[in-house]
């Protein structure tokens, strides 16, 4: 792609004049934007770059070993993966404000390569894959109403005690260019088509108190889910497709017993680049096949419902 290609040079040479020697830390989410930020810009200036990939525990089945192996072995770029689990699990112990959660997870995430910065030896720009979107999305306009419609965890500047400076070379591009600069930069096809994933990662998508009991049962269902769209075909239709684990028991039966268990609901939609979206129009007979593995093989789950709400006026995530 011409415009890529031309964007990648430009992007190479603005990186440079930015950081000139200077040390950047870059954290990955496991999702393609901060990927294809980080391989920029070790193009751009090589082993000044340390990459940062933080377990907060919130991540789905298998995300972590993905991006470790993709890397390490693929790249070869410099990787720390840090174990936070603990740590963020945590601090949002009886944490159930979407926007608590978002918060303290955002903190959390600067201490972290806060520490991480000083064990290289101090690092002076935190590299981020923030796209044109998620800038506006989080905007809050001076001299106007101030309009946060949700504050995205990589977006609004440091903290003040913060000394990095933020190297953030996709500010300017949507999702769709994103992975095409992906493929200019020879990322591979699984990669760059992977559904987006928030930085925030599954705690947004348990409403409500977090724990780790509820995180496992999510991660089950979400695992089958995505294994049925893929087995499919469906995958590369939809833009992002989720289980949601609800706060909330209802009454069942499963053999002879009663159950009382959490309800599922799962999201599907299709987008250009997130900032609005239509649901999925799955069949029925694929719907209730997912349904019924879910439940049989989910310990936790009784019931499960489909999401056909589009944004607006709903959001993709649950919160
Ligand atoms: P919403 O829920 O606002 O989501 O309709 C729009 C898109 O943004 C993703 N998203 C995030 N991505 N950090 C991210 O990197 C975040 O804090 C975050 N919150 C939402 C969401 O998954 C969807 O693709």
């Amino acid at each position: 792609d011409w415009t890529m290609k031309a964007f990648r040079e430009e992007a190479i040479e603005r990186i440079r004049a930015q950081v000139g020697t200077g040390r950047v830390i870059c954290g990955l989410s496991g999702g393609v934007d901060s990927a294809v930020a980080a391989v920029l810009i070790h193009e751009a200036i090589g082993d000044q770059l340390t990459c940062v990939f933080v377990d907060h525990g919130l991540l789905r089945a298998s995300e972590a070993e993905q991006v470790v192996t993709l890397f390490r072995d693929h790249y070869n770029i410099p990787l720390v993966h840090v174990q936070a689990q603990d740590l963020f699990i945590g601090a949002l112990e009886g944490v159930s404000d979407p926007e608590v959660k978002r918060k303290t997870i955002g903190k959390l995430f600067i201490d972290v390569f806060d520490e991480e910065a000083k064990k290289i030896g101090g690092a002076d720009f935190l590299a981020q894959g923030t796209l044109y979107p998620d800038v506006i999305e989080s905007v809050s306009f001076t001299g106007g109403p101030s309009v946060t419609i949700k504050s995205h965890h990589n977006v609004g500047g440091l903290p003040e005690r913060m000394k990095m400076k933020l190297v953030e070379p996709l500010r300017e591009l949507f999702k769709d260019e994103v992975r095409v600069l992906g493929r200019e930069l020879g990322l591979p096809d699984a990669f760059v088509g992977r559904h987006p994933f928030p930085g925030p990662g599954l705690a947004i998508r348990v409403p409500g108190e977090i724990t780790r009991e509820k995180l496992d049962i999510l991660r089950k269902a979400d695992a089958i889910y995505l294994e049925e769209i893929r087995n499919a075909g469906l995958y590369d239709e939809i833009w992002q497709a989720f289980a949601v684990l609800l706060p909330v028991k209802t009454v069942g039966v499963m053999g002879d017993a009663r159950t009382y268990d959490h309800v599922c609901a799962l999201r599907a939609v299709t987008s250009i680049d997130g900032m609005t979206a239509d649901f999925y129009p799955f069949d029925m007979a694929f719907l209730g096949r997912v349904a019924t593995r879910i439940i049989n093989e989910v310990k936790g789950i009784n019931r499960v419902t489909y999401d056909i709400t589009s944004k607006p006026p709903g959001t993709i995530e649950w919160e």
